[in-house]
């Protein structure tokens, strides 16, 4: 997509466009105008507001589809476990995990990245901070895929009947959590449920759905697009090979140059808004091409170059303002882990495949590759 990206931030940086459903909405791809955008509370998230509560989709009932104040409330409600510091203590137990996965790939000559590690690593770590059990990994999987896929046709018919099974599986989740509490996160917004205060049945589902959503389609990305980078551009894999102390950067880099989410969410406007030269109408939709921002010459000098050394990188992978990723030190931490073993376990891993017949994820919101086939 990033000549197209290039185009349009030149000749048509705030771009008018019909989506199927027919309505009007702008796609801003400047990562000035992104950051403005980001940020501007003339903008509301919350859908419930725009269709009416009745025409939707249990999974917006959450702080992602939420303005203030009730995002503050239900984004409150989970911070705590997705904090810089209490992530930090997770570290030795995502590097167990990440070794255990590729222990089993050991006598192998060959593996598949996404499903047989960038896919089970970040499910297991979600999985064991929400309390679900793992054996139901593939159906989390399939289910979520539908949902986030859903903007392409191929899977719009399918999305009612996977949709009605997940929130039948977590219904039926949380009646026996709410006999048997624990320690996970689930059974303190259970229990917050329950209390009738802070949280309603239909937020807990949102909010569930949600990070289950988010754990599975988001990270695997990261992991996948980042080694892809890598295995592109051998100078760069093997400067992190003799300096492993540039992960972070090169992290950050990696969410840079081909971020998991290719554009935010969609906003729209609650009144009219002037923004530079155009005008956005009450209740049109404005959506960010983070990727494209991304790439903006004017914030990223030799923005097409991959350089895990770029120092300050102020990218909009991760959003901005009050909806900047919850999962942002979760995810940094796994791909670090994730990056770190594979190269250390599997120096010589190259590509099996032309990096130009890879099959990308359908759908408007997540950039991802469906299988990664490497030579070990
Ligand atoms: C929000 C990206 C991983 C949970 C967001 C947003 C972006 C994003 C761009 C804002 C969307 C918008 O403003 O429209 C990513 C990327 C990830 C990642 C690139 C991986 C590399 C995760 C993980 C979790 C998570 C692992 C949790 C387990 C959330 C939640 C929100 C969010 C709960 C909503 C926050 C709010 O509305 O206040 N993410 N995400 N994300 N993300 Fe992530």
């Amino acid at each position: 997509p990033y000549p197209v990206y290039e185009n349009l931030r030149k000749n048509n940086p705030i771009y008018k466009v019909m989506f199927p459903s027919g309505e009007f909405g702008w796609i801003i791809t400047r990562y000035e105008d992104a950051v403005e955008i980001l940020k501007d509370s003339r903008l509301s998230k919350d859908v419930a507001k725009r269709y009416g509560a009745e025409n939707q989709s249990i999974f917006v009932n959450n702080m992602l589809f939420s303005d203030p104040p009730d995002h503050r409330r239900l984004r409150g409600l989970v911070q705590k476990a997705f904090t810089p510091k209490w992530i930090a203590g997770m570290r030795d137990h995502i590097q167990t995990i990440a070794d255990n996965l590729l222990d089993q790939l050991e006598s192998k000559d060959q593996m598949n990245l996404i499903d047989d590690f960038a896919f089970p690593l970040p499910i297991i770590v979600i999985s064991e901070i929400l309390g679900v059990p793992l054996e139901d990994q593939d159906k989390f999987r399939m289910w979520s895929n539908t949902i986030i896929d859903a903007t392409s046709s191929e899977h719009a018919e399918m999305f009612e009947q996977h949709a009605q099974e997940f929130i039948e599986y977590l219904n039926a989740w949380f009646d026996k959590v709410r006999k048997e509490p624990g320690n996970d996160l689930i059974s303190q917004l259970v229990v917050a449920e329950e209390a009738g205060e802070k949280l309603t049945e239909n937020e807990l589902l949102g909010v569930v759905a949600l990070l289950i959503i988010a754990g599975h389609e988001t990270t695997v990305n990261l992991i996948g697009n980042g080694i892809l980078a890598l295995l592109e551009h051998p100078s760069q894999r093997d400067l992190l090979i003799e300096q492993p102390e540039l992960i972070h950067q090169a992290i950050e880099e990696m969410l840079r140059y081909n971020g998991p989410v290719e554009f935010s969410t969609s906003r729209w406007a609650l009144e009219e808004i002037q923004f530079r030269d155009q005008f956005i109408s009450q209740g049109e939709l404005v959506i960010v091409a983070l990727d494209s921002a991304n790439r903006d010459e004017q914030q990223f000098p030799d923005a097409d170059v991959f350089d895990i050394t770029r120092e300050k990188s102020p990218h909009l992978a991760f959003g901005k303002g009050i909806h900047l990723c919850l999962g942002a030190p979760l995810a940094r931490l796994e791909g670090e882990i994730a990056v770190m073993t594979l190269l250390r376990r599997f120096p010589n891993m190259q590509l099996q495949a032309d990096v130009h017949q890879l099959e990308w994820r359908p759908g408007m919101i997540v950039r991802g590759v469906k299988e990664i086939p490497l030579q070990l």
